[in-house]
C-alpha cells in the first residue's frame, strides 16, 4: 500500500486504508466528519489523516486530533470516524467490517501458501458487476468446467461427498486432473495440452464464510477471498498455488535459491486465471442482469452442493437481518 491512502468499499461501507508511521496499516471510515468529503482523497502526515479540504487531522483511533484554524476559545469537536479492526497476514490486509467485539473470536482465514516456499502463487483480481453469491455459486459448481474448456485444470467431476453447517458447505467431487506437477518441466503442461494426461485425484471445494477454499490432489490449492462492494458488485482475489512438495531435492537447495525459484515463477499461471475469470464474469453479469429482470424467477438446479450453498446464504441473510 502507497503512502496515500486506499479507499475501498467493503459491504456498502466507504473505508480508507493508511499506513502510520510505524508501518501498521489503520482502517477508517472514508467520511470526513466535517462536510461528508472523503478522506482518502486527502494525505498521510505521521500517524494521522488530513483531510484535503480543510485539513483537519484525525488521529489513528478516529479522533479529531487537530484543526488547523482552531480558535483558541474553541475545543476540538468530539466527532470520531469509526475505526475497523484489520491485520496484514499471508499478504494480504484482513479488515473486520462487523461488530468490532466479535473482531478476535473471528480470525482471518489466512493464505500459509502465500509465503511458503513449497508453494509457487499466482493471482488475478475478479471485478464482477455481480451479487456475491453468483460468484459463490460458480466456485462450488464443478459441473461448470464445460466454460473454460482446455483452460480448466481438472475434468469429469462427480460430487461424492457434501457436508455443511452454519458457516461452511463442503463439497467433494471425485475428479479427473490434466496435470501432474513432478518434474521440473511440468509448468510446459499449461502452454502444451499435448503433454498433458488426465488421472484421477480428489476435488475439494469449500464456502468456508465468506471465502472459498479448494484442492485439487496434493499439487494444486486455490482461493477466492472476497470483498463483495454492495448488492451488485463484487471484487474478489483469485489465488492459485502449485505445490513443489514432489520436489525433494529442491527441498535441500540453500534457502536463497528456493525463493529465487518461488519468484521467478510467481504469477506464472495468471494469464490462465484471468482468461477463466474473463469466462465466468460474463456468466455472472448475465445471471445478475437475468435476475434483476426477472427477480421471482427460479431455475432448475440439480448439482446438491448449489442447494446447499443458496441455503446457507439465505440463513446467513436472515440472521444478519435480526442482528
Ligand atoms: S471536509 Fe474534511 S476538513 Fe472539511
Ligand atoms: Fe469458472
Amino acid at each position: 500500500m502507497a503512502a496515500k491512502p486506499l479507499a475501498i468499499t467493503l459491504w456498502q461501507q466507504p473505508i480508507v486504508l493508511y499506513r502510520d508511521s510505524q508501518g501498521q496499516v489503520i482502517a477508517l471510515e472514508d467520511r470526513c466528519p466535517h462536510r461528508q468529503v472523503k478522506l482518502s482523497e486527502g494525505t498521510v502526515a505521521g500517524d494521522r489523516l488530513v483531510c484535503a479540504y480543510h485539513g483537519w487531522q484525525f488521529a489513528a483511533d478516529g479522533r479529531c486530533a487537530h484543526v488547523p484554524y482552531l480558535e483558541p476559545q474553541q475545543k476540538l469537536p468530539t466527532c470520531a470516524l469509526r475505526r475497523y479492526p484489520v491485520q496484514e497476514l499471508d499478504g494480504f490486509i484482513w479488515l473486520f467490517p462487523g461488530d468490532e467485539a466479535l473482531a478476535a473470536s473471528r480470525p482471518p482465514l489466512g493464505v500459509p501458501e502465500w509465503e511458503h516456499l513449497n508453494f509457487i502463487g499466482s493471482s488475478a483480481v475478479i471485478d464482477v458487476q455481480a451479487h456475491y453469491s453468483f460468484l459463490i455459486e460458480n466456485l462450488m459448481d464443478m459441473y461448470h468446467g464445460h466454460l473454460h474448456g482446455a483452460a480448466q485444470v481438472w475434468a469429469n467431476p462427480v460430487l461424492a461427498d457434501l457436508q455443511t453447517d452454519e458457516n461452511q458447505v463442503f463439497a467433494h467431487y471425485d475428479a479427473e486432473s490434466y496435470y501432474r506437477i513432478d518434474k521440473i518441466w511440468s509448468a510446459t503442461q499449461l502452454l502444451i495440452p499435448a503433454l498433458r494426461k488426465l488421472h484421477p485425484e480428489p476435488l475439494d471445494v469449500a464456502y468456508q464464510y465468506p471465502h472459498w477454499v479448494a484442492s485439487l490432489g496434493d499439487d494444486f490449492k486455490l482461493y477466492c477471498l472476497f470483498c463483495p462492494m454492495d448488492e451488485t458488485r463484487t471484487r474478489a482475489y483469485l489465488l492459485h498455488f502449485t505445490s513443489l512438495g514432489r520436489f525433494t531435492k529442491l527441498h535441500k537447495t540453500p534457502l536463497a535459491v528456493r525463493r529465487f525459484f518461488k519468484t521467478t515463477f510467481t504469477n506464472s499461471a495468471s494469464f490462465v486465471l484471468r482468461r477463466l475469470i474473463r469466462e465466468d464474469v460474463l456468466m455472472l453479469e448475465q445471471e445478475q442482469q437475468a435476475f434483476e429482470a426477472h427477480p421471482a424467477y427460479k431455475g432448475p438446479e440439480l448439482n446438491r452442493t448449489l442447494t446447499a450453498v443458496q441455503q446457507l446464504i439465505r440463513q446467513q441473510a436472515a440472521v444478519a437481518q435480526e442482528a
